[in-house]
């Protein structure tokens, strides 16, 4: 066999084997599905011991627990305006947002815009094992808070 020839069925051989390899790799691709896997919602936290009188930020999931003797709230940590983090200000006056200025009231209603809307408030339960869990799928209103 000449070298051309040897040469010429070699890169024509590559180029089918290699669109045969790419269109397989495709099919197996496109048969598994896109899959955006997202967190529960569902925060199992610490027992009741573990939080201290007043409010304890969680910062991964931006929420805040509010603990006043043997009750428990949670409210959301992100301004409804554009999502910033909002900070709970002293002595229980409220929360601020720092990106735009928006005020939120201890109850989470808005005292002063951007923000459009007052903050979530998520459902607290105690689980089994004694811990707390906070749903933050399940919104409750403001003075709904658990006791232990
Ligand atoms: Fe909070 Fe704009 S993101 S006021």
């Amino acid at each position: 066999m000449l070298r051309r020839n040897f040469l010429a069925l070699t890169v024509g051989w590559g180029a089918i084997l290699s669109a045969f390899v790419s269109t397989a790799v495709a099919a197996v691709r496109f048969l598994v599905p896109n899959v955006l896997y997202e967190p529960s919602g569902r925060l199992r936290l610490g027992t009741p011991d573990d939080f201290p009188d007043g409010a304890t930020f969680l910062d991964e999931e931006r929420v805040y627990v509010l603990r006043k003797g043997n009750t428990f709230r949670a409210v959301s940590g992100v301004c409804t305006h554009l999502g910033c983090t909002v900070n709970r200000l002293a002595a229980g006056q409220g929360y601020f947002c720092p990106c735009h200025g928006s005020e939120f009231g201890n109850d989470g209603r808005v005292i002063s815009g951007p923000a459009p809307r007052a903050l979530p408030w998520f459902a607290v339960s105690l689980a089994r094992d004694g811990r707390i869990v906070v749903d933050m799928r399940r919104r409750v209103e403001a003075d709904d808070y658990l006791v232990v």
